[in-house]
């Protein structure tokens, strides 16, 4: 993978955005060191000079010069860095109008992205390299945040409001995406991944992803799918207790319901609460599982109904 930056304190330059954001905060940063090292010097300088003992009659009380000198340079100084730091953010906030526009929605805890021809993902995301790509995002029930630290740039994600958030990719290989707006239990795994490809590699993967797999065997399906779909995020295959219910024994077990009512987990039940997962909610769970319908062919569901059989 090339790096056009390999720095110790920032994650490589992946964006178009990432030179222009470490170059003005290396400004601040050196401007900062320069005056702190002066104004130490000053203060060392000045205990020694006018220590008790040392002091030479009374010292002039105004100076003219010196006080705009210290007053318009720190101004100018200033200035420059906002309007530096305003350009960068104009930049930031609009797209190019040729920009692919990919639907984002935050929810408690994954995020989903949806491509101009319908087609959806959990957690990942496919671009091309050097193109540029607006995200229109909003979330389905609290404030997240969605921040690449290769790309410099995050933003609040709101229910009920619309953000957007565009980069331009300039580095081939994955970027990482975190939820950066604490929002509950499973905040720290709301990740996905942004994979960069070249454009050959683009096209390859389109042409395979836009066919179904019809070959790999159900249980193997579910299995995939239970990774690829982020079900890990909320329910386990050990039978420790997540967010939802683990999927270990789950198969042919009784379950109790928030209504009292009492279900046999059957392959009809497992369709039901993977496709409208808040008409039968468990006893002891919340119901904020989201709807898995429109993401999933019969024949995934049923793939991860085989899996979770084996389990
Ligand atoms: Cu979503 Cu934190």
């Amino acid at each position: 993978m090339p790096t056009n930056n390999d720095s110790i304190l920032f994650p490589p330059q992946a964006s178009t955005f990432a030179q222009d954001v470490d170059a003005l905060y290396y400004f601040i940063h050196y401007l900062s060191v320069f005056f702190w090292v002066g104004i130490v010097a000053a203060i060392v300088y000045f205990v020694w000079r006018y220590k008790r003992g040392h002091r030479e009659g009374v010292g002039p009380s105004h100076n003219l010069p010196m006080e705009l000198t210290w007053s318009i340079i720190p101004l100018i100084l200033v200035i420059a860095v906002f309007l530096w730091g305003f350009k960068g953010f104009m930049g930031m906030s609009r797209a190019p109008s040729g920009a692919e526009q990919i639907q984002v929605t935050g929810k408690k805890w994954l995020w989903n992205f949806e491509y101009p021809n319908g087609q959806q993902a959990i957690g990942e995301l496919h671009v091309e390299v050097n193109k540029p790509y607006k995200l229109i995002m909003t979330s389905e029930d609290v404030i997240h945040s969605f921040f690449v630290p290769s790309f410099r740039n995050k933003m609040d994600v709101v229910p009920g409001r619309i953000t957007t958030f565009w980069f331009e990719p300039t580095m081939v290989g994955e970027q990482q995406v975190f939820c950066t707006e604490y929002c509950g239990d499973g905040h720290s795994d709301m990740l996905a991944k942004i994979v960069v490809h070249t454009p050959e590699d683009y096209a390859k993967w389109v042409e395979e992803n836009q066919k179904e797999d019809t070959t790999t065997p159900l249980p193997e399906l579910g299995e995939k799918l239970y990774t690829s779909k982020a079900c890990f995020t909320c329910h386990s295959t050990d039978g420790s207790v997540k967010v939802g219910p683990t999927f270990q024994g789950l198969f042919g077990k009784q379950e109790q319901l928030t209504t009292g009512q009492t279900v046999p987990v059957d392959e009809e039940y497992l369709r039901e609460s993977i496709l409208q997962p808040n008409a039968k909610v468990v006893q002891g769970y919340q119901p904020v599982m989201p709807t898995y319908q429109g993401q999933l062919s019969d024949r995934e569901v049923s793939g991860l109904i085989e899996y979770i059989k084996t389990l």
